[in-house]
């Protein structure tokens, strides 16, 4: 027997691999989820689910809909609640992508977004980013215009895994651009409230078109609750949530009841991942100057550094980062594992605490000597 076809070349994430095998000690600079306190919120509301593990309405129970809503400045029916951000984009990308048809994606980006275009059958078509991984409205428009089959466009800001940004203008130029070519724009913005600088623009401020997604996994601190949304014209949502429906039904009832309380007490949740974010970025500002000799500018928002690599890594940055894992006990992810383009980088991520990022560095010291 043999799976299906579309699996070809399907293998574990390059970010599971680097985990997998590592010497026990190890520290992990590799994953990418927030490592400070369940925020109480979601503990009482996990304590006092009660007995009710019914499935619950296929759009989400109504009350995490209505803060969701609230949170973004829009009515109900167009919010969709999904088995987190990934459960839409599974979902979107199965109704707006399909045999024959191309989609946009960042290089470098998440590596999901170019798995789940050949999982709908589709093609994925890498769009380069610009300097520090800031969208190019430019460039994207450039691939745009010689990819007419494209009928769907990711767009993520602030990025994985480069933490580059996007401005108004821009968003509101691609987001033209995809009106024009009557592509679907989808705007992941899971990053979107954690930054140490200015707050970075949404989507949905600067254009009427597209859909945004986010989830409470990175600025509300509970990736496992396994809980998102889209945003947009319900129209748009609808085919989407029919996928989500046949795929999962419902995200988990007793996870949407402790998103609902994150999401209604967003005025304490955030401010507090921010006060987190801020002390790893010190951490990791710090030791990237004492150990390294960088002076590194921060990103525009999520929780990753994009590290240059000794220049005798670029042509096998995998067994480079293997070997920093082994004999370093560090573990970073190859930025190649992102795209061609991430070939010279490495990802790290400062979602860690701040003494291991502080020892991490340390331990990466040796082997960017030349830096
Ligand atoms: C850019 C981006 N989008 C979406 C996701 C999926 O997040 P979740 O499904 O937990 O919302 C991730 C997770 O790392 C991500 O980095």
């Amino acid at each position: 027997m043999k799976p299906a076809a579309r699996l070809d070349g399907l293998g574990l994430s390059p970010i599971r691999m680097m985990n997998l095998g590592a010497p026990p000690d190890a520290i992990s600079l590799g994953l990418g989820e927030p490592t400070w306190p369940l925020p109480a919120a979601a503990s009482r509301a996990l304590a006092s689910s009660g007995n009710d593990c019914s499935y619950g309405p296929n759009a989400g129970i109504p009350e995490l809909r209505g803060a969701v809503a609230a949170f973004h400045g829009v009515s109900p029916d167009r919010v969709m609640l999904t088995a987190g951000s990934q459960g839409a984009l599974f979902a979107l990308f199965q109704a707006w992508a399909g045999p024959g048809s191309e989609v946009l994606v960042p290089d470098p980006g998440f590596l999901a977004y170019p798995v789940l275009a050949r999982l709908a059958g589709a093609v994925p078509v890498p769009y380069q980013l610009g300097p520090g991984g800031n969208l190019d409205a430019d460039s994207f428009m450039a691939v745009l215009a010689s990819h007419p089959r494209a009928t769907l466009a990711i767009i993520n800001h602030p990025g994985n895994p480069c933490g580059g940004g996007a401005t108004a203008a821009s968003l509101a130029r691609v987001a033209e651009a995809c009106r024009n070519a009557d592509i679907l724009l989808v705007s992941d913005e899971v990053y979107r409230e954690l930054y140490t600088g200015d707050r970075p623009p949404s989507l949905l401020e600067v254009a009427d078109y597209g859909l945004v997604l986010s989830s409470v996994s990175k600025a509300w601190g509970a990736p496992g609750l396994r809980v998102g949304w889209a945003i947009g014209d319900p129209a748009l949502l609808e085919p989407a949530r029919l996928v989500h429906n046949f795929m999962t039904t419902a995200a988990a009832r007793p996870s949407q009841q402790a998103a609902l309380a994150l999401v209604a007490d967003s005025a304490t949740v955030i401010p507090e991942a921010r006060a987190a974010l801020r002390a790893r970025w010190n951490a990791l500002e710090a030791a990237l100057l004492s150990n390294l000799g960088i002076h590194a500018v921060p990103p525009a928002g999520a929780f990753y550094y994009w590290l240059p690599l000794p220049r005798e890594a670029h042509a096998d940055p995998l067994s480079f980062c293997l070997k920093v894992r082994d004999e370093g006990r560090v573990i970073i992810v190859p930025g190649l594992a992102f795209g061609e383009r991430g070939r010279p980088f490495a990802r790290i991520s400062f979602a860690g605490t701040p003494e291991d990022l502080n020892e991490g560095i340390k331990r990466l010291a040796p082997y960017f000597a030349c830096h």
